[in-house]
């Protein structure tokens, strides 16, 4: 059974972790503590069986949002654990009157780029370069309302 609930401090050191686990250039534990400061970001934890399964964070700017990485533990993966965290930041977005959002992917990262479109985000481009260790383009991704 998994819950989707807002990340609290008690979940840095495991997000943490989870950062350095699958990321190149993972985010400190400082940069996750100061999000629980900000007013402008909703950062969402999926929880199973009372363990950390995976977490995701989304920048609201007025009419438009930018979602962090997604990350899954990879013993969690494929269960659906990522699909209802993006749910989750979405219905978080639309609470918070937000019409579109993006988000950045590393072009080789098919997992992500399927979970994403699953949820109607469309590629409308890239940024060369923009990603590093190693080098490689981003797609960017925009989920927009229907006007
Ligand atoms: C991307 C990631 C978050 C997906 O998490 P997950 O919990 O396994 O995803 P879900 O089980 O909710 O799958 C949702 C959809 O994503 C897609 N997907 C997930 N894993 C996939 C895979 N290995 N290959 C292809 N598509 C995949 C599918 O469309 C899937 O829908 P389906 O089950 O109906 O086929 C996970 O693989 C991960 O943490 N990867 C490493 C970190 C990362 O790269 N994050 C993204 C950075 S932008």
């Amino acid at each position: 059974m998994t819950d989707y609930r807002y990340m609290v401090e008690q979940d840095i050191p495991a997000l943490a972790e989870l950062e350095r686990k699958y990321f190149s250039i993972p985010w400190s534990e400082k940069s996750l503590r100061n999000e629980l400061q900000n007013n402008d970001s909703v950062f969402i934890v999926a929880e199973t069986d009372g363990v950390v399964a995976g977490y995701a964070g989304v920048y609201l700017m007025g009419f438009e949002a930018g979602i962090t990485n997604v990350v899954v533990d990879e013993k969690f993966r494929k269960n659906g654990i990522g699909n209802g965290i993006v749910n989750r930041l979405i219905e978080e977005c639309e609470k918070h009157g937000v019409s579109d959002i993006t988000l950045e992917v590393r072009e080789s990262n098919i997992p992500a780029l399927e979970l994403y479109k699953k949820n109607g985000f469309v590629s409308e481009g890239k940024r060369p370069g923009f990603y590093d260790k190693p080098k490689e383009d981003a797609v960017i991704m925009w989920r927009r309302q229907q006007k």
